[in-house]
Protein backbone atom coordinates (compact mmCIF):
# COMPACT_ATOMS: atom_id res chain seq x y z
CA UNK A 1 0.00 0.00 0.00
CA UNK A 2 1.19 3.84 -0.90
CA UNK A 3 1.21 5.96 1.84
CA UNK A 4 -1.93 7.64 0.42
CA UNK A 5 -3.70 4.45 0.62
CA UNK A 6 -2.55 4.04 4.50
CA UNK A 7 -3.73 7.21 5.21
CA UNK A 8 -7.05 6.59 3.86
CA UNK A 9 -7.42 2.98 6.12
CA UNK A 10 -6.32 5.46 9.33
CA UNK A 11 -9.14 7.84 7.89
CA UNK A 12 -11.69 5.18 7.87
CA UNK A 13 -11.05 3.60 10.96
CA UNK A 14 -10.58 6.60 12.96
CA UNK A 15 -13.90 7.61 12.31
CA UNK A 16 -15.79 4.05 12.87
CA UNK A 17 -13.46 3.95 16.14
CA UNK A 18 -14.60 8.12 16.76
CA UNK A 19 -18.00 7.55 16.52
CA UNK A 20 -18.02 4.14 19.04
CA UNK A 21 -15.89 6.53 21.64
CA UNK A 22 -18.25 9.59 21.58
CA UNK A 23 -21.56 7.00 21.66
CA UNK A 24 -19.83 5.00 24.32
CA UNK A 25 -19.01 8.13 26.70
CA UNK A 26 -23.06 9.29 25.76
CA UNK A 27 -24.01 5.95 26.75
CA UNK A 28 -21.91 5.73 29.98
CA UNK A 29 -22.63 9.02 31.79
CA UNK A 30 -26.12 7.20 32.30
CA UNK A 31 -24.76 3.83 33.21
CA UNK A 32 -22.75 5.37 35.58
CA UNK A 33 -25.15 7.20 37.42
CA UNK A 34 -26.77 3.81 37.86
CA UNK A 35 -24.11 1.06 38.40
CA UNK A 36 -20.41 1.43 38.00
CA UNK A 37 -18.05 4.25 38.07
CA UNK A 38 -17.37 6.79 35.26
CA UNK A 39 -13.63 5.96 35.18
CA UNK A 40 -14.67 2.65 34.36
CA UNK A 41 -16.59 3.45 31.79
CA UNK A 42 -13.95 5.84 30.63
CA UNK A 43 -11.34 2.77 30.91
CA UNK A 44 -13.52 0.31 29.01
CA UNK A 45 -14.51 3.07 26.23
CA UNK A 46 -10.18 3.05 26.01
CA UNK A 47 -10.51 -0.58 25.60
CA UNK A 48 -12.72 -0.87 23.24
CA UNK A 49 -12.09 1.90 20.87
CA UNK A 50 -8.15 0.10 20.66
CA UNK A 51 -9.81 -3.65 20.79
CA UNK A 52 -12.02 -2.37 17.35
CA UNK A 53 -8.93 -0.19 15.68
CA UNK A 54 -6.60 -3.79 16.37
CA UNK A 55 -9.30 -5.71 15.07
CA UNK A 56 -9.75 -4.03 11.57
CA UNK A 57 -6.12 -3.24 10.61
CA UNK A 58 -5.70 -6.94 11.75
CA UNK A 59 -7.90 -7.91 9.25
CA UNK A 60 -7.20 -5.61 6.33
CA UNK A 61 -3.17 -5.83 6.98
CA UNK A 62 -2.41 -8.86 9.28
CA UNK A 63 1.60 -8.43 8.43
CA UNK A 64 1.68 -4.95 10.02
CA UNK A 65 3.32 -4.14 14.05
CA UNK A 66 0.90 -2.85 16.31
CA UNK A 67 1.94 -0.26 19.46
CA UNK A 68 -1.25 0.78 21.45
CA UNK A 69 -1.88 2.77 24.35
CA UNK A 70 -3.78 0.10 25.84
CA UNK A 71 -3.11 -3.08 23.96
CA UNK A 72 0.76 -2.43 24.18
CA UNK A 73 2.88 -3.99 21.29
CA UNK A 74 2.10 -6.97 18.22
CA UNK A 75 4.89 -7.71 15.83
CA UNK A 76 4.85 -7.71 12.47
CA UNK A 77 6.75 -8.74 9.51
CA UNK A 78 5.78 -5.89 6.97
CA UNK A 79 8.27 -3.67 8.29
CA UNK A 80 5.15 -1.17 9.07
CA UNK A 81 3.79 -0.44 12.34
CA UNK A 82 0.64 1.20 13.25
CA UNK A 83 0.81 3.32 16.86
CA UNK A 84 -2.30 4.24 18.25
CA UNK A 85 -4.12 6.25 20.58
CA UNK A 86 -7.87 5.18 21.02
CA UNK A 87 -8.79 8.48 22.99
CA UNK A 88 -6.04 11.30 23.31
CA UNK A 89 -7.36 13.48 25.71
CA UNK A 90 -8.71 11.01 28.78
CA UNK A 91 -9.23 13.35 31.37
CA UNK A 92 -11.67 15.65 28.57
CA UNK A 93 -13.27 13.02 27.70
CA UNK A 94 -13.80 11.71 31.39
CA UNK A 95 -14.92 15.24 32.34
CA UNK A 96 -17.20 15.73 29.23
CA UNK A 97 -15.08 18.16 27.10
CA UNK A 98 -15.76 17.83 23.81
CA UNK A 99 -11.71 17.77 23.02
CA UNK A 100 -10.64 14.64 21.99
CA UNK A 101 -9.17 12.74 19.43
CA UNK A 102 -8.48 8.98 18.03
CA UNK A 103 -4.96 8.89 16.93
CA UNK A 104 -3.78 6.28 14.13
CA UNK A 105 -0.33 6.61 12.73
CA UNK A 106 1.72 3.97 10.39
CA UNK A 107 5.10 4.40 10.61
CA UNK A 108 8.32 2.50 8.74
CA UNK A 109 10.46 0.84 11.75
CA UNK A 110 9.92 0.51 15.25
CA UNK A 111 12.47 3.51 17.39
CA UNK A 112 10.33 6.61 17.47
CA UNK A 113 13.58 8.34 17.17
CA UNK A 114 14.37 6.55 13.68
CA UNK A 115 10.63 5.40 12.46
CA UNK A 116 9.91 6.61 9.10
CA UNK A 117 6.27 8.32 9.70
CA UNK A 118 4.30 6.93 6.20
CA UNK A 119 0.72 8.06 7.01
CA UNK A 120 -1.75 9.37 9.67
CA UNK A 121 -5.04 10.55 11.32
CA UNK A 122 -6.62 12.00 13.55
CA UNK A 123 -9.70 12.61 14.44
CA UNK A 124 -12.33 14.45 16.59
CA UNK A 125 -15.34 12.65 16.51
CA UNK A 126 -17.09 15.28 18.85
CA UNK A 127 -16.34 18.81 17.04
CA UNK A 128 -16.36 16.34 13.62
CA UNK A 129 -12.83 17.46 12.25
CA UNK A 130 -10.29 14.62 10.30
CA UNK A 131 -7.03 15.59 10.03
CA UNK A 132 -4.77 13.81 7.89
CA UNK A 133 -1.71 13.51 6.30
CA UNK A 134 0.37 11.04 4.23
CA UNK A 135 4.42 11.07 3.39
CA UNK A 136 4.90 13.48 1.15
CA UNK A 137 1.27 14.31 0.24
CA UNK A 138 0.16 17.18 2.32
CA UNK A 139 -1.65 17.55 5.31
CA UNK A 140 -5.35 17.91 5.53
CA UNK A 141 -8.68 19.03 7.61
CA UNK A 142 -11.49 17.18 5.73
CA UNK A 143 -10.71 18.45 2.41
CA UNK A 144 -8.16 21.47 3.17
CA UNK A 145 -4.54 21.80 3.19
CA UNK A 146 -2.83 22.53 5.82
CA UNK A 147 0.20 25.09 6.48
CA UNK A 148 1.84 25.81 9.67
CA UNK A 149 1.55 29.25 10.62
CA UNK A 150 4.62 32.06 11.95
CA UNK A 151 4.05 34.04 14.95
CA UNK A 152 2.70 37.44 14.21
CA UNK A 153 4.29 40.66 15.78
CA UNK A 154 1.92 40.36 19.01
CA UNK A 155 4.10 37.16 19.86
CA UNK A 156 3.16 32.96 19.12
CA UNK A 157 0.07 31.30 20.20
CA UNK A 158 1.35 28.27 21.84
CA UNK A 159 0.09 25.17 23.77
CA UNK A 160 1.58 23.14 25.90
CA UNK A 161 0.51 19.94 28.18
CA UNK A 162 1.68 18.99 32.06
CA UNK A 163 2.27 15.14 32.88
CA UNK A 164 -0.63 13.47 35.37
CA UNK A 165 2.37 13.38 38.21
CA UNK A 166 2.08 16.29 39.99
CA UNK A 167 5.58 15.77 41.09
CA UNK A 168 6.24 17.32 37.37
CA UNK A 169 4.29 20.41 37.84
CA UNK A 170 7.08 22.38 39.04
CA UNK A 171 9.82 21.75 36.87
CA UNK A 172 6.95 22.22 33.96
CA UNK A 173 5.65 25.52 35.06
CA UNK A 174 9.45 26.55 35.05
CA UNK A 175 9.45 25.73 31.50
CA UNK A 176 6.59 28.17 30.90
CA UNK A 177 8.14 30.69 32.25
CA UNK A 178 11.02 30.45 29.94
CA UNK A 179 8.72 30.88 26.53
CA UNK A 180 6.29 33.44 28.08
CA UNK A 181 8.39 36.61 27.14
CA UNK A 182 7.89 35.16 22.88
CA UNK A 183 4.17 34.10 23.79
CA UNK A 184 0.90 35.84 22.74
CA UNK A 185 -0.92 33.07 24.93
CA UNK A 186 -0.64 29.98 25.97
CA UNK A 187 -3.27 27.20 25.77
CA UNK A 188 -3.56 23.77 27.92
CA UNK A 189 -6.41 21.84 25.54
CA UNK A 190 -5.90 18.42 27.23
CA UNK A 191 -5.22 16.31 23.96
CA UNK A 192 -1.39 16.51 22.27
CA UNK A 193 -2.96 14.81 19.55
CA UNK A 194 -5.23 17.78 18.75
CA UNK A 195 -2.71 19.65 19.82
CA UNK A 196 -0.37 18.90 17.01
CA UNK A 197 -2.97 19.23 14.50
CA UNK A 198 -3.84 22.44 15.38
CA UNK A 199 -0.08 23.67 15.30
CA UNK A 200 -0.40 22.03 11.86
CA UNK A 201 -3.56 23.65 11.29
CA UNK A 202 -1.67 26.93 11.78
CA UNK A 203 -4.32 27.82 14.50
CA UNK A 204 -1.71 27.53 17.15
CA UNK A 205 2.15 28.57 16.30
CA UNK A 206 3.73 26.23 18.43
CA UNK A 207 3.99 23.55 20.73
CA UNK A 208 6.05 22.35 23.54
CA UNK A 209 5.20 19.65 25.99
CA UNK A 210 7.61 17.05 28.29
CA UNK A 211 6.89 13.19 28.30
CA UNK A 212 4.86 12.34 25.68
CA UNK A 213 4.38 8.67 24.38
CA UNK A 214 4.56 7.57 20.88
CA UNK A 215 1.15 6.99 20.82
CA UNK A 216 0.47 10.85 21.62
CA UNK A 217 2.50 12.26 19.13
CA UNK A 218 2.62 9.55 16.03
CA UNK A 219 0.53 11.05 13.89
CA UNK A 220 0.35 14.48 14.89
CA UNK A 221 4.06 14.89 14.31
CA UNK A 222 3.30 14.20 10.06
CA UNK A 223 0.67 16.47 10.29
CA UNK A 224 3.23 18.95 11.25
CA UNK A 225 5.81 18.20 8.68
CA UNK A 226 3.27 17.80 6.16
CA UNK A 227 2.04 20.89 6.42
CA UNK A 228 5.90 22.84 6.26
CA UNK A 229 6.27 22.61 9.69
CA UNK A 230 9.15 20.88 12.49
CA UNK A 231 8.35 18.43 14.82
CA UNK A 232 11.47 17.24 17.49
CA UNK A 233 12.33 15.42 20.24
CA UNK A 234 15.52 17.43 21.32
CA UNK A 235 18.00 14.70 24.25
CA UNK A 236 18.40 17.49 26.75
CA UNK A 237 19.02 16.85 30.50
CA UNK A 238 15.62 15.01 31.09
CA UNK A 239 16.28 11.37 29.31
CA UNK A 240 12.94 10.20 30.73
CA UNK A 241 10.72 13.44 30.38
CA UNK A 242 12.17 14.12 26.64
CA UNK A 243 10.83 17.27 25.08
CA UNK A 244 8.65 17.65 22.22
CA UNK A 245 8.55 20.89 20.10
CA UNK A 246 6.32 21.78 16.84
CA UNK A 247 6.15 24.48 15.25
CA UNK A 248 7.59 26.56 12.13
CA UNK A 249 11.79 25.69 11.78
CA UNK A 250 12.36 29.30 13.06
CA UNK A 251 9.61 29.18 16.43
CA UNK A 252 11.03 25.15 17.05
CA UNK A 253 14.51 26.54 17.00
CA UNK A 254 14.02 29.51 19.69
CA UNK A 255 11.62 27.18 21.91
CA UNK A 256 14.70 24.73 21.86
CA UNK A 257 17.25 27.62 23.25
CA UNK A 258 14.63 29.12 26.00
CA UNK A 259 13.74 25.91 27.51
CA UNK A 260 17.08 24.04 27.22
CA UNK A 261 19.64 26.40 26.41
CA UNK A 262 19.08 29.94 28.22
CA UNK A 263 21.51 30.07 31.54
C1 LIG B 1 -2.46 12.77 27.24
C2 LIG B 1 -2.91 14.00 26.49
C3 LIG B 1 -2.47 15.25 27.21
C4 LIG B 1 -1.01 15.29 27.46
C5 LIG B 1 -0.54 14.03 28.17
C6 LIG B 1 -0.98 12.78 27.42
P1 LIG B 1 -3.92 10.52 27.05
O1 LIG B 1 -2.80 11.59 26.52
O2 LIG B 1 -2.38 14.00 25.19
O3 LIG B 1 -2.75 16.42 26.48
O4 LIG B 1 -0.69 16.42 28.23
O5 LIG B 1 0.87 14.10 28.23
O6 LIG B 1 -0.59 11.64 28.14
O7 LIG B 1 -3.36 9.95 28.31
O8 LIG B 1 -5.15 11.31 27.29
O9 LIG B 1 -4.03 9.55 25.94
Amino acid sequence: MSPAELRDLAIEIARESGELARRRRAEGVSLAATKSSLADIVTEADREVEALIRARLAAERPDDGFLGEESGTGAGTSGITWVVDPIDGTVNYASGIPLYAVSIAAVEGEDPDRWTPLAGAVHSPVVGEMFSAARAEGAFVDGTRLRIAEPGPAGALLATGFGYDPSTHVGDLATVGRVMPIARDLRRGGSAATDLAYVAAGRLDGYFERGLQPWDFAAGALLVTEAGGRFIRPEGADVVRRLNLAGSAELVTELERRILHQP
